[in-house]
């Protein structure tokens, strides 16, 4: 039902400044792209399969702001693939966790997206993407 892991997701202040860290570490560096729904922009450092996904705050009372104002920068949440993100959903909903959505929402790159409530899962917020 769950897939690899797609990538983590790191709450940043300022995306711009964080993506020229990265590349200075020799990490490919996506373009950034700005995901309205989530209140967001975001870009992906790469190296062969493995991904993080740094976001920004779009606005000041955005979920990463408030993240970021709470507990300061760094891992916000970990994304793992789902081939059927409607299936993985139900399964999990049965099982007893928490998931947020209600129903799959547009995230990066278009992909369908949905999230499990950390309190479901020992402090961590969990995303599935449908791969
Ligand atoms: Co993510």
């Amino acid at each position: 039902m769950i897939g690899d892991l797609h990538h983590v997701g790191i709450a940043v202040a300022d995306l711009d400044v964080a993506l020229a860290k990265y590349r200075s570490m020799g990490f490919a560096v996506g373009s950034p792209e700005t995901v309205e729904s989530e209140g967001v922009r975001i870009a992906f450092v790469m190296e062969g399969d493995t991904r993080l996904e740094l976001l920004e705050s779009l606005r000041p009372d955005g979920v990463i702001a408030t993240f970021i104002e709470k507990r300061g920068e760094g891992m916000h949440h970990v994304a793992f693939s789902v081939p059927d993100i409607r299936k993985a959903m139900a399964d999990l909903r049965t099982k007893g966790f928490e998931v947020i959505d209600e129903e799959p929402r547009r995230g990066h790159g278009g992909r369908l997206v949905a999230f499990v409530h950390p309190r479901s899962l020992h402090g961590v917020l969990l995303e599935l993407v449908q791969a």
